[in-house]
This record gives structure tokens, C-alpha cells and sequence, in this order.
């Protein structure tokens, strides 16, 4: 009797076993219309950065913006799926670092210490920094950040360049997670300005009339790259698509329809 039992127990547990092999199995890849298989990259982003990515809450809780239909775009030609995640700007080096994820588009810049753990494509977008303050306590130059306090994203490169600016004035750096919780902070007055993007920061202007910048002179500009895994396969092949968007004209067309036609 109880010979039976065992037997049956380990009936079951093989099947149970048999189970679980197939479902992980299936989980990397879906099927497309015609049966045919496509690999699924695992794509992490940092939604606070409208218009490279942001959620609409009006529209839902998908990601949207620029980075996302680039990496679309990619992904066609490529012939691969990609699935979005959402994470802090600070943990998406980390999580391509442990492997957890394949690529990171989130507007990153391309910078010697970072392709130490990473690898980069060509670079898809410039921008410059920015100084965001408050009109009522407008901040118009490097020099009247003297004694202030500024807001900067964790682990950007903005984080950077404002302690190379802490060089010049005195200045006290604050960092937060997001790019969201730093205008937050400006207007309630806990930071007297934050160092932002000029395109992400001229999607808060359309928005916020209380909000004033100006250009860093002579900043270096902060390019866009996709990183992936230090030594991964995808690299190439992504980078060779990128540049035939460049050279076809598609890569143009998202940098009109995401930054274009703003006054
Ligand atoms: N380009 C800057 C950097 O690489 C800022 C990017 C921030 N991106 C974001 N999705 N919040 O450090």
C-alpha cells in the first residue's frame, strides 16, 4: 500500500516538473500572426523623462514617448519583440550589469565611465543641459548659483556637472529619483533649481508658466544612446538598423514627431 502511494506521488511530481520546463521554456518568445516566433529582449526605461518616455495618465498606463517607438522601429527590423519595463534612472545600469534586462533606452548618455559596464550604440540624440528655476526666483546664470541649492537626477549626468559646477560657486547638490520629484521641489522652494535637459525641460515649460531656464554655454552636449550587456550580441545588429534609420530618413521623422513643432 504504501509502495503504491510513493509510486503515485512520483507520478505526480514528474508531471508537475514536465509542467513547469515547458511554460519557462514558452515564456521568451511569442508567437506572430503567421506562427512564426520572435525573441523577446527586455527593454528597462526610466518613464519620468517626457517626450523620450513618460506615462500618459490621461491616455492610460502605457509608456510612451520617443525612445519607445525608436525602439519599436528597431525591434521591426531586427526582428525581434520587445517588452518595456519601468525602473529608477539610477538601477537600470545595475540591472543590464546582473543581466536582468537585455537593453536600456532612457535618453542615457553615452559616457567613459558608464561603457566601462555596458556597451553603447552610436549616439541617436543630442541635447544640452539646462538651468530650471522658478521666475519669481529666476536664476539667469552660473555665477547667481552661488549659495543656492541644486536639484539633480541620481546617477545622471547631470549629477556630474553640477559638481563640476560646485567647482566655481559654492553650491549644495540635492539628488532625487525623478525628474518629476525635482520640479516638485523647486516649487515648494526646497531646491532653488534643478539641471534638466533642454527638451524634457521644455515639455514642463508648456506645461508650467512659473517655470524659466537658460542654456549652459558651451556645455558639452548630452547625447542618447541604447546600452546593453557588456559584450552582447544585439549591439551590432541594433546599431546597424539605427544607422539605416539615420540614413533613410525614419529617425528624422520621430525627431520631429516627438521634439518638433513646439514653439
Ligand atoms: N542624459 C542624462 C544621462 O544619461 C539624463 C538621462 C535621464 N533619463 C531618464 N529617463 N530619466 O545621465
Amino acid at each position: 500500500m504504501k509502495k503504491l502511494s510513493l509510486f503515485i506521488i512520483s507520478i505526480l511530481m514528474i508531471g508537475l516538473l514536465a509542467a513547469c520546463g515547458t511554460a519557462t521554456e514558452e515564456g521568451n518568445e511569442t508567437s506572430g500572426s503567421e506562427g512564426e516566433s520572435k525573441k523577446v529582449l527586455k527593454m528597462a526605461t526610466s518613464a519620468d523623462y517626457p517626450p523620450f518616455e513618460y506615462i500618459d495618465t490621461a491616455k492610460g498606463s502605457d509608456i510612451i514617448g520617443f525612445d519607445i517607438d525608436l525602439v519599436n522601429s528597431l525591434a521591426e527590423k531586427t526582428g525581434y519583440e520587445v517588452e518595456v519595463q519601468d525602473m529608477d534612472f539610477n538601477s537600470l545600469i545595475p540591472a543590464l550589469q546582473a543581466k536582468q534586462i537585455d537593453l536600456v533606452l532612457a535618453g542615457m548618455t553615452p559616457t567613459p565611465e558608464r561603457a566601462e559596464n555596458v556597451d553603447f550604440t552610436d549616439i541617436y540624440y543630442t541635447a544640452n543641459h539646462m538651468i530650471v528655476s522658478l521666475k519669481d526666483n529666476e536664476v539667469k546664470s552660473v555665477e547667481e548659483l552661488d549659495g543656492k541649492t541644486v536639484g539633480v537626477q541620481l546617477g545622471s549626468i547631470q549629477e556630474e556637472k553640477a559638481a563640476e559646477i560646485a567647482e566655481q560657486v559654492s553650491l549644495k547638490v540635492e539628488n532625487r529619483n525623478k525628474i518629476s520629484e525635482l520640479i516638485q521641489e523647486l516649487k515648494s522652494g526646497r531646491i532653488d533649481a534643478a539641471i534638466i535637459e533642454d527638451t524634457v525641460a521644455a515639455g514642463y515649460f508648456e506645461k508650467d508658466d512659473q517655470l524659466a531656464g537658460f542654456t549652459l554655454e558651451s556645455s558639452e552636449e548630452a547625447g542618447s544612446a541604447i546600452a546593453f550587456q557588456k559584450g552582447s550580441e544585439y549591439t551590432e545588429e541594433f546599431n546597424t538598423a539605427l544607422n539605416e534609420m539615420k540614413e533613410n530618413g525614419e529617425l528624422d521623422e520621430l525627431i520631429i514627431k516627438w521634439f518638433g513643432g513646439k514653439e
